[in-house]
């Protein structure tokens, strides 16, 4: 059992509003592999995302866009496996759920029936709220995804803090509201200003994880590979490294092909 979580039964999104209500802070991490999945729910993780930051981290793609359904699918079922008391969220790939509230509710079918996973992610506000009525009516349950939203890229040009303008602050309220009304159980703000982040958490009676987004909302949620220094060449300010796995691995692997050549490796006692 993990020290910081001693009930040991599985999280549900009514016992996220729960802890929104006595205050208790909500971790979040993504995993896209059976054993990382293992690693992070036995260290007592809240919620697991399988993101579609797999697309960069997982894929080497420099956006989220190109990850397929079929993908997703892929990864969240090895998570899913090894998880027992986090609550599993699956990113909804870009193309799977813009096109119309039919398209959306098949594919979202096809990741719950095919990865038994818990609930869904999905970016944007006003503009895919059918969607999410639609996918909801199911009795499937939606995380909302603001502020900064990756597969959105082409249309920013660029990844800098989003709703600094008024006009775009206005609109990301509006948003949260529509999908708290529509039945979301959760949002994450991406990227945003803390005061707005705020103010949105306060405003609302659903968590709000924040990434980027400071220390005023319900929880935060973080890449794993990035807070574990697997990857190197991503360094925003709202990041902190919890180790240096990179550096770790490296080492290790020299040192084993270090004793692969110099034939230390196997000794007496690794043969049979
Ligand atoms: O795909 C992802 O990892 C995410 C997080 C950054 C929230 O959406």
């Amino acid at each position: 059992m993990s020290k910081h979580s001693e009930d040991s039964r599985k999280v549900t999104t009514q016992r996220l509003l729960e802890m929104k209500q006595r205050n208790e802070k909500i971790s979040m991490l993504t995993a896209y592999d059976y054993t990382m999945g293992t690693i992070v729910d036995q260290a007592g993780v809240d919620i697991i995302l399988v993101g579609d930051s797999a697309s960069n981290v997982m894929c080497g793609n420099l956006t989220t866009l190109p990850i397929t359904l079929d993908q997703m699918i892929f990864l969240a079922k090895s998570v899913v496996r090894g998880v027992k008391r986090a609550l599993v969220v699956i990113d909804m790939p870009f193309g799977s759920y813009q096109g119309n509230s039919r398209e959306a509710l098949a594919s979202a079918i096809r990741i719950m029936k095919e990865t038994h996973g818990d609930c869904l992610k999905v970016e944007g506000g006003e503009e895919i709220i059918e969607s999410v009525k639609r996918i909801l009516s199911a009795g499937i349950p939606v995380m909302g995804h603001l502020g900064l939203m990756p597969q959105s890229i082409n249309k920013y040009g660029s990844y800098a803090v989003r709703a600094k303008e008024d006009l775009e602050a206005e609109k990301l309220i509006r948003d949260a509201h529509l999908l708290e009304e529509a039945g979301c159980f959760a949002i994450v703000l991406e990227k945003i200003p803390a005061k707005l982040a705020k103010q949105v958490a306060s405003e609302l009676t659903i968590p709000i994880i924040g990434i980027g987004a400071g220390g005023g909302v319900d929880g935060q949620v973080l890449v794993i590979h990035d807070m574990l220094g697997l990857t190197q060449d991503f360094s925003p300010r709202f990041l902190r490294r919890y180790a240096n796995l990179q550096g770790i691995m490296h080492e290790a692997i020299e040192h084993y092909v270090e004793d692969v050549k110099s034939c230390d490796f196997p000794n007496e006692k690794e043969q049979y």
